[in-house]
């Protein structure tokens, strides 16, 4: 573990790193949106070999303030185009992230890695911790990748991962799924199929709803330093076989909403594969827990994040860049 500080901040590696001010400060939150040439250059530096950074005691409490801070941080922020999570925007390209179900745990997943495209980095940050839990989790995808045995992760590097979703036309489906419109962040039909026929593996419409799959690598590297880390979401697609058989079938999907994956061949990943990985991603959760004010900065090819269940008005803004 090294300390570096920088004028009135302090930060310490580890994962995630920590970032907090030395002394008291009256406005903490100015801080993080007039960061000099230095500080930027050591949070950029940790981000990138640490895959998180947790800016501790810094105010950031309100929209306003998020919003201003993780532009500063981040740069343009970006929309949730393609997103599966039901997520309100709270302003422009701040989102809640509250996730669907307090009461239940929200697994650690890179975010949109079934998408063609996905965020580099991720930006939260506490305007109201819950009464109860509500940690953000993290997981450092490299150490993911190379706990598992080498034939699980063998697999999901050379083979990659088919992600097939088949989501209908209006949204308020009894399933919870979200709709395409709602999916894509627009109505026009003939934008969404473009944007598809663009960048998915396959798409076509439905009696139902918009079919598509979705072929993305597995693993990535990542850092400056390149090393491997996990990036999927399988083990929250994936079907268990007794619920849903022929999964790879794409003519099973056209009658039935939701999500599934195989591997990109389009074989199955086997229960054994998907028990490993979700044993190992347990084995390598670590908790942020949250005060108001604080702000976390994720590297979202090298660390998957989630949410343990909570009590309470937990508010907790997203951005993506
Ligand atoms: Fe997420």
């Amino acid at each position: 573990m090294t300390t570096i500080t920088v004028g009135p901040i302090s930060f310490e590696t580890g994962f995630p790193s920590i970032a907090q001010l030395e002394g008291d400060h009256a406005e903490p939150a100015t801080l993080l949106a007039s960061l000099d040439q230095k500080q930027r250059e050591v949070v950029r530096e940790l981000l990138d070999s640490t895959g998180a950074v947790h800016f501790r005691g810094f105010g950031i409490r309100t929209i306003d303030l998020f919003e201003t801070a993780a532009h500063s941080l981040l740069g343009e922020l970006a929309p949730y185009r393609g997103g599966d999570a039901p997520r309100r925007a709270e302003r422009g390209f701040v989102y809640n992230a509250a996730g669907p179900d307090k009461s239940k745990l929200l697994r650690a997943h890179n975010e949109l890695s079934y998408a063609p495209w996905h965020p580099k980095a991720l930006c939260f940050a506490c305007g109201r911790p819950a009464d109860e839990g509500g940690a953000t989790t993290i997981i450092d995808g490299h150490r993911v990748y190379t706990s598992l045995p080498r034939a699980v992760r063998d697999a999901f590097r050379t083979l990659g991962v088919a992600y097939i979703q088949h989501l209908p036309h209006a949204a308020g489906d009894p399933s919870g799924i979200k709709s395409w419109p709602e999916t894509f962040e627009t109505d026009d039909a003939d934008e969404v199929m473009r944007i598809c026929q663009e960048s998915y593996t396959s798409a076509k419409w439905t009696p139902l709803g918009l079919l598509t799959r979705n072929v993305t690598p597995g693993t990535l590297e990542v850092g400056s330093d390149n090393r491997i880390a996990w990036f999927n979401q399988a083990h929250i697609w994936r079907k268990d076989p007794s619920v849903m058989p022929h999964v790879s079938d794409m003519g099973v999907w056209e009658t039935r909403f939701g999500y599934g994956a195989t591997y990109g061949d389009g074989t199955e990943i086997t229960t054994e594969d998907i028990d490993l990985v979700s044993k190992t991603l347990i084995d390598c959760t670590v908790e942020v827990t949250w005060d108001a004010g604080d702000l976390l900065l994720v590297d979202n090819r090298a660390a998957m994040h989630g949410r343990t269940p909570f009590s309470g008005e937990r508010q907790v803004f997203v951005a993506f860049a």
